[in-house]
């Protein structure tokens, strides 16, 4: 048995054979996606059948080692995620929650609308069974923000399964206290990039994963472990881990990252937000309201700035097709 708190330097697939079977309580997966991305060691261009034998093989891996009653998030592109659903399914997975993950610093394209989303699969192996904590991922709903309605749920609601920003909800730009699943793709300029790994996924997103699908002591499992986020995530709130790399260049790093990060620390990014304001057709939100009550009559509002002027330009990765 392998030893957890650990990322170990082996193919996944002959990794998780090495942890007893039903032993773990969460796994998430950001595979390579195979759409031709530079990695250190791994080639991202494979023939079809031959990523989705690969995909199911190590599919079953994570069902062999997850307890009755664990769950697998799968992180995946258009390319395959329909395929990898059913793969999934044909494994023995229940599909829960089909989310789609909006980021901004998407990647441009020239010929296409430019890519700006992945699919995220919560997939549970028992359907009567598994982990869900909703009072760990709760947010206020537009009852208690916008309309200051009595019969809200004065403990909020459970949050939408796009997790997005909408921006014609934000005439001034992205600001992490006015949306609710905006989590930016973690792009070359943002602070809390490690610099090592392209497809570092942001902390924010791990973190509402790991608090609603397992609890404080248990294993978290990431099978493509990278720059060590979900390990990290795990471990800043106090879950057990293990992962797996085949590039030992991501691994040194990641295990540097973890080193640094301290149980109880405070995740990387946008806080969780807060709040989850749909606007009101004519975008007031309960704040705003306030502030008109303080406005003389006829006074009129501030002009919303143009989303254009006030967001900086976006750095733009490389154009893969
Ligand atoms: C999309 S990245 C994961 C990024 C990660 N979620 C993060 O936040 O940094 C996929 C990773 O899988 C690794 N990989 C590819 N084939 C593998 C295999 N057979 N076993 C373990 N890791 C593998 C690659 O080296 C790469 O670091």
């Amino acid at each position: 048995m392998l030893s957890d708190c650990a990322i170990h330097p082996v193919d996944c697939v002959q990794g998780m054979q090495q942890i007893d079977p039903g032993l773990v309580d969460l796994a998430f997966a950001d595979p390579p996606f195979n759409i031709g991305y530079q990695y250190d060691l791994y080639e991202d261009r494979k023939g079809s059948d031959q990523y989705l034998t690969w995909c199911r093989e190590w599919i079953a891996g994570v069902h062999r080692v997850l307890k009755p009653d664990g769950t697998f998030w799968l992180a995946i592109g258009d390319e395959y995620a329909a395929e990898l659903k059913l793969l999934s399914q044909e494994v023995g997975f229940h599909c829960r929650s089909w989310v789609i993950w909006y980021y901004t610093f998407g990647v441009n394209c020239k010929l296409k609308f430019s890519r700006s989303h992945a699919h995220l699969f919560h997939f549970v192996k028992d359907p009567k069974k598994f982990c869900f904590n909703t009072s760990a991922i709760r947010v206020p709903s537009a009852r208690q923000l916008v309309y200051g309605d009595q019969r809200a749920n004065p403990v909020g609601r459970l949050p939408d399964d796009t997790w997005i920003l909408r921006p014609q909800d934000l005439p001034q730009g992205f600001q992490a206290e006015q949306d609710t699943w905006y989590f930016p793709r973690v792009a070359g300029t943002f602070k809390e990039r490690e610099g090592f790994h392209g497809c570092q996924m942001p902390e924010q997103l791990l973190g509402r994963i790991v608090r609603a699908c397992s609890n404080e002591g248990e294993l978290v499992l990431d099978p493509f472990s990278g720059s060590a986020t979900t390990l990290t995530v795990a471990k800043k709130l106090g879950r057990r881990w293990i992962g797996f790399d085949i590039s030992p260049e991501y691994i040194e790093r990641g295990r540097s990252r973890l080193a640094a990060a301290q149980v109880g620390g405070r995740l990387d990014g946008a806080e969780e937000p807060l709040v989850s304001v749909p606007k009101t057709a004519d975008g007031r939100t309960l704040e705003s309201r306030k502030q008109k009550g303080t406005r003389k009559r006829g006074e009129s509002r501030q002009p919303a700035k143009s989303a254009a002027k006030t967001q900086k330009p976006l750095p733009l990765p490389p154009d893969p097709e």
